[in-house]
């Protein structure tokens, strides 16, 4: 892949790939936009099959992380983080204190944090040889209860719009994975009286307890797109939602913490038609970045977990705003969110 104009296609300003033989650590760290601040976003350990398929990753990322930040009214560009391998067979404090010198060597450009395979104990360790991490167990922590608050924020929000009445009490919410996030969100859910119908392919065991605990009816991999429900909540992987499975829903409005959920941005308008709402993915799961990126903003500030969560509560006003934009222009919710946040960073640029 020619990489550097790849990064012009995304508007990339910084691609770092690393290799330490040692350790066996291989990564790549991808700053996307620095115009509003230090670029913020995880580091996420997968075994990807090639280099290609992990350079991707790290690009969409990272760019999702620049319109994230600037939506959620952060003061803070966009970056990522992949790392290479099998996180089981590499993971190790020595690992992680050279991984950190990398991120250090970038001198506060790139602050690294939680994402997939990589715990707060992990960043934690980071932590040991650089400054330029945010969710250290001392500190905000894991971000997964606040990405899971703000989603419930947002779900709120959309159901104000499509039901006209925010309450969610006896509404039926199909959730799809139930990890980190998609478990505390049935949990805000369940507490305020929503029926969830759900589905994990992996963890069978969150799945029973949410049956247990949650009153929650199980629901096989294959029916869920298709199951009865008024709101469709994916916490589980990108891409879920194309042009011909589409027609199946039966609900009337998407909201969840996965993202790049859409296929691609046609199927926005093809949700549109449906008469289904959409309510982009990076405006609702920001909460977790938010919990973080406070931290970065403000070096002296203690943290306080009562204006953290004042904070997130603001993505439902966000989620109003972003369905507001896209009835006024005419555009799909996915378009009206990226020119919105496409126009803060270029605001910010001058
Ligand atoms: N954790 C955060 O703070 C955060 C923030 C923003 C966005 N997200 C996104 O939200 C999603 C969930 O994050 P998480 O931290 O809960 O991840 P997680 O790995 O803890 O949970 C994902 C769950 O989905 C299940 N799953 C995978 N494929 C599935 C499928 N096809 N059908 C049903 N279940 C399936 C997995 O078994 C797992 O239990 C991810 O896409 C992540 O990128 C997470």
């Amino acid at each position: 892949m020619p990489v550097i104009q790849e990064m012009g296609k995304y508007g990339h300003e910084q691609i770092v790939f690393i290799r330490d033989e040692k350790v066996g650590l291989r990564a790549i760290i991808a700053v996307h936009n620095t115009v509003l601040g230090p670029a913020l976003g995880g580091t996420r350990f997968w075994n990807y099959a090639t280099e290609e398929e992990a350079l991707v990753d790290v690009l969409r990322l990272s760019r999702g992380m620049t319109l994230k930040s600037a939506a959620a009214g952060l003061k803070l560009g966009g970056a990522k983080a992949v790392v290479i391998g099998d996180p089981l067979k590499l993971k190790s404090r020595e690992f992680f204190h050279v991984y950190g010198g990398y991120i250090d060597s970038l001198g506060g450009k790139y602050y690294t944090a939680e994402d997939m395979n990589i715990s707060a104990e992990d960043i934690g360790m980071i932590n040991e040889v650089t400054k330029y991490v945010s969710g250290t167990p001392a500190k905000s922590g894991n971000p997964s209860p606040f990405t899971a608050r703000g989603v419930y924020m947002g779900i709120k929000a959309g159901a104000s719009v499509k039901f006209g009445t925010d309450s969610l009490e006896g509404k039926t919410v199909a959730v799809q994975g139930l990890g980190n996030v998609g478990y505390a969100l049935c949990e805000h859910l369940h507490k305020e009286g929503a029926k969830l119908k759900v589905c994990d392919i992996f963890n069978s065991a969150a799945v029973g307890k949410a049956v247990k605990e949650l009153g929650a009816f199980a629901v096989k991999p294959e029916d869920l797109l298709a199951t009865d429900c008024d709101i469709f909540a994916p916490c589980a992987m990108g891409a879920v939602f194309n042009s011909e499975n589409i027609k199946n829903l039966k609900c009337k409005l998407i909201a969840g913490a996965a993202n790049n959920v859409l296929l691609d941005t046609s199927v926005g308008d093809a949700l549109d038609r449906l008469d289904v709402l959409y309510v982009p993915d990076y405006i609702i799961n920001a909460g977790g970045v938010i919990n973080c990126g406070i931290e970065i903003e403000n070096p002296d500030w203690r943290y306080n977990v009562d204006e953290v969560n004042a904070r997130i509560d603001g993505i439902y006003a966000t989620t109003l705003k972003i369905i507001a934009l896209a009835k006024e222009k005419r555009v799909s919710t996915s378009k009206a969110a990226d020119e919105y946040a496409e126009g803060i960073v270029r605001a910010g640029r001058g």
